[in-house]
């Protein structure tokens, strides 16, 4: 079998600390089921820097961990304009990230590349992926379902976009 490029894959929301890595850790843990890997390259940045190096936030990981999925080891980091040219597939959580990094897009060569993660989802209700920062434990487990549901339909859809 001829040697294939990874499918590039960025998770993206606004700190890096609730989201965009479960979402980062959702979907690996769905590739790695499937044997897949080697052709896939996943990781997540927050368009704010805020929260740059910082592990996850500890709500998420509890959350997380309660579902078989180990967050502990993802760091923080900001979204950069090269982010724009080094991934394939660009999934913003709500429409604020999906804006910031539409702005950063000077040339308007990238947009295409960037969407709304929950335009994949087959229950998206208002296409965002609420915010858990600020309320209480029921909203990680709402940002959990959200996510486990709309990755595996990613993995379907990016399965058969590339046949893998
Ligand atoms: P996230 O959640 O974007 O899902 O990582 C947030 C984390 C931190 C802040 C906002 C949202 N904050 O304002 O510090």
């Amino acid at each position: 079998m001829p040697h294939c490029a990874p499918v590039r894959v960025l998770f993206v929301c606004l700190g890096n600390i609730c989201r965009s890595p479960l979402a980062e850790g959702v979907f690996q843990a769905a590739v790695d089921k499937q044997g897949l890997s080697d052709r896939f390259k996943i990781d997540s940045a927050g368009t704010g820097a805020w929260h740059a190096g910082q592990a996850p936030d500890r709500r998420m990981r509890k959350t997380a961990s309660s579902h078989g999925i180990q967050l502990d080891d993802l760091r923080a980091r900001q979204f950069t304009v090269a982010d724009l040219g080094g991934f394939d597939h660009i999934y913003a959580m709500d429409a604020h990230n999906l804006n910031d990094m539409l702005s950063l897009d000077r040339d308007t060569a990238f947009g295409s590349r960037v969407s709304l993660f929950r335009d994949l989802d087959p229950e998206p209700g208002d296409g965002q992926v609420p915010d858990p920062y600020y309320g209480g434990t029921d909203g990680f487990e709402e940002v959990f379902r959200i996510v486990d549901r709309t990755c595996e339909a990613l993995l379907l859809e990016l399965a058969k976009e590339y046949t893998l």
